[in-house]
């Protein structure tokens, strides 16, 4: 099949390659011209594991090309995917302009019919906006249909999870497009769900709110376990093995962070206001979230006394590991909150460094070459994002280069009985602080 995408971001960069990787020919379409010379230069963006090797292989197979026109896209495929942002707004209702500009612009070149396929997270109903947008703007009178398409991938996997995707929903009126998507998945041998626009819609904004849930659900018992001595992962352990719940996403910690959890709950809880059904439960896994970072800076300073001056150690900054990806990140945040108790902090991250000096909140932040330098001398370290890098970290060394040997493990990387026994004093998400052996 031919296929273009709009948008070569995290989204659309993953999903062109992939496609081109399954044998259909792909045109990846941006207006950010720096971006796409780049690509033609042969280096990628962003990082995410295994995406350059594809992105390469298909170049090279003549598979995959990149642009920075629209008509070249459109002209040149029968399907055009949207893979544009879609931020929140500050009354946390999504930001619709991307995908608008993008309608109209496709509107302007369509010629002949075109499956137009929104793979960006939006509201319900944006997919009616779109199709009539596409119709006031299409001077040529050309046929189209409009097809939700939601993408699940996780950033730090994706690649995997675009090749082996659980679901492939389709959302979509007219039997014509139904069949052109579903030969543009038949290669991934996945499970496709047909259903009408509204419902891919809101499947989407649904499933990340049931994952955030599950995150807030078990951060909450985590202060349970806290208060009363039990261990949130133990907890989360015998809960997870009943197959009706799972152990996926029981994982306590300072909270979810990222571009994706943050604005799509907050679009949701909008949505719901505006269709007359406030979904208050949202407001809640909310609250959770911003709190578990309060409580956390709490059990820091609870620990430290006073933050001005302390020597803190970062290990994190990307919003998870295997990201160079820092939107919205918790570890961004936290460091914002103890720079501005006076702390000096240094913090490392393997793929987040190069992102992480463009933010002007941390600016103040040292940023180190690698996890060992960024303790020297540190009177605590905080761990904020879950890098196997720092699981497999030489923790004695770790130790003697630090100034006094506490940690603050906002990820629960650690066992607590074996960082007792190396020397720290370490504390972690709803288990028992435990003091050097
Ligand atoms: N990142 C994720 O993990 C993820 C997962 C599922 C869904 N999504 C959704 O996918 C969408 C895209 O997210 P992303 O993380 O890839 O964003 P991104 O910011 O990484 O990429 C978006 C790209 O679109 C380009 N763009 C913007 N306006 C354009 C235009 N008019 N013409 C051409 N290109 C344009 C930008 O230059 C950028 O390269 C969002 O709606 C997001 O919620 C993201």
């Amino acid at each position: 099949m031919d296929i273009s995408i709009v948008g070569s971001g995290y989204v659309g960069l993953v999903t062109g390659a992939c496609f081109a990787d399954v044998g259909h020919n792909v045109i990846c379409v941006d207006n950010d011209s720096r971006k796409i010379e780049s690509l033609r230069a042969g280096k990628v963006p962003i990082y995410e594991p295994g995406l350059e090797e594809v992105i390469h292989r298909n170049v090279s197979a003549r598979r995959l090309r990149f642009t920075g026109s629209i008509e070249d896209g459109v002209a040149n495929s029968q399907i055009v995917f949207i893979a544009v942002p879609t931020p929140q707004q500050p009354d946390g209702s999504v930001d619709l302009s991307f995908i608008e500009k993008v309608a109209r612009e496709i509107a302007g070149v369509l010629t002949d019919y075109r499956v137009i396929v929104d793979k960006s997270t939006v509201p319900v109903k944006t997919g009616e906006k779109v199709a009539e947008s596409i119709k006031r703007y299409n001077r040529h009178g050309a046929s189209f249909d409009v097809v939700s398409n939601p993408e699940f991938l996780r950033e730090g996997c994706a690649v995997t999870d675009l090749m082996n995707p659980d679901r492939i929903v389709i959302g979509a009126q007219g039997e014509r497009a139904i069949d052109l998507m579903k030969k543009v998945y038949e290669p991934f041998m996945a499970p496709i769900l047909v259903t009408d626009i509204n419902s891919a819609e809101l499947i989407k904004h649904a499933a990340n709110s049931f994952l955030a849930l599950k995150i807030s659900y078990i951060n909450a018992v985590a202060s349970i376990c806290e208060a009363s001595g039990a261990d949130v992962e133990k907890v989360a352990d015998g809960i997870g093995m009943d197959r009706r719940i799972g152990r996926n996403f029981l994982n306590a910690g300072i909270g979810y962070g990222g571009s994706c959890f943050p604005k799509d709950i907050a679009a949701f809880i909008t949505i719901s206001e505006q269709l007359g059904v406030p979904f208050n439960l949202l407001k809640e896994v909310q609250r959770i979230n911003a709190g578990q970072r309060e409580r956390f800076l709490k059990a820091i300073r609870d620990t430290l006394w006073v933050l001005r001056e302390k020597r803190i150690a970062v290990w994190g900054l990307a919003f998870k590991p295997d990201t160079d990806d820092i939107r919205c990140s918790v570890a961004i945040d936290l460091i914002s909150d103890m720079l501005r108790e006076g702390a000096h902090v240094t913090a490392y991250d393997p793929k987040g460094m190069e992102r992480a000096r463009e933010v002007s909140a941390i600016a103040d932040a040292k940023l180190v070459g690698s996890a060992l330098e960024a303790v020297e001398g540190a009177e605590a370290l905080v761990i904020a994002t879950e890098w196997d890098e720092f699981a497999n970290v030489d923790l004695g060394l770790v130790k003697e280069r630090m100034a006094t040997p506490i940690v603050f493990d906002g990820r629960n990387l650690f066992d607590p009985g074996t960082m007792a026994n190396v020397g720290f004093h370490y504390h972690s998400i709803g288990r028992k602080a435990v003091a050097p052996r």
